[in-house]
């Protein structure tokens, strides 16, 4: 089936489209939930893995999968270039399947890539995968009427309506709910975008007491 992105295209080239520093998000969820052995973090749509060889440096565990090939080539390019270890992976964020509970799973300009058919089930899955006190850190741009579509919007791509990836996460504890409007440089003209932020964390226990918020 043809590829619904330009992505692998736009990764052809020597250098990184995004850079190799990490994310801000990464930061965000080392402190949320601490490196440690063992503990298990999921890149979804990891792009060339400047985000997950961030996170495998810190002594994550990672896991990593983008559709692109060239964009899985030089993700374990760079994670050999760090000396660090990385599970990536060729996969669809539409039909994915990953044997594994992880502590972290994230994706950051991804999950628009989502078929309308597949929203639910996704959202399902990832839950599912988290461990009890582990977070799910999304975001993803949603639609205003003021903002124009961005000039590089991809095939595959869909705007979310404002509020909906907050729609998927009542019975866990919201860490970050957050709207922001912002100016993108990707592609080389500026844009704009509105983009939806949730960090959002599984409550390690069924029902919590007075006890356990005096601890
Ligand atoms: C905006 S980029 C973000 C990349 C990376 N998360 C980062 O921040 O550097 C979107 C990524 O989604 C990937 N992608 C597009 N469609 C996808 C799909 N159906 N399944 C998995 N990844 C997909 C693209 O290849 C691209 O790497």
């Amino acid at each position: 089936m043809a590829l619904k992105t330009n992505y692998e295209k736009w990764y052809e080239t020597e250098d990184y489209f995004w850079g190799t520093e990490p994310a801000q998000l990464c930061y965000e969820l080392v402190k949320l939930v601490p490196p440690g052995k063992g503990v298990k973090v999921l890149d979804i749509g990891c792009g060339e893995g400047k985000d997950a060889v961030f996170m495998a440096k810190q002594g994550y565990e990672v896991y990593a999968f983008d559709i692109t090939t060239n964009g899985i080539s030089k993700t374990r390019k760079m994670a050999k270039e760090n000396n660090v270890e990385i599970n990536a992976f060729v996969a669809d964020i539409n039909d994915f399947r990953i044997n594994e509970e992880f502590d972290i799973i994230y994706s950051t300009g991804t999950i628009q890539y989502l078929e309308d058919d597949k929203i639910d089930g996704f959202f399902e899955k990832v839950k599912n995968m988290t461990r009890p006190g582990g977070v799910n850190w999304f975001n993803v741009f949603v639609d205003k009427p003021f903002i124009p579509l961005p000039p590089d919007w991809d095939e595959g791509e869909k705007m979310w309506r404002t509020g909906k990836l907050f729609s998927y996460y009542p019975d866990w504890k919201f860490e970050r709910v957050d709207e922001t409007i912002f100016v993108c440089h990707s592609s080389g003209v500026p844009h704009v975008h509105c983009m939806d932020v949730l960090v959002a964390r599984k409550y390690p226990k069924e029902i919590i007491t007075v006890e356990d918020l005096n601890e």
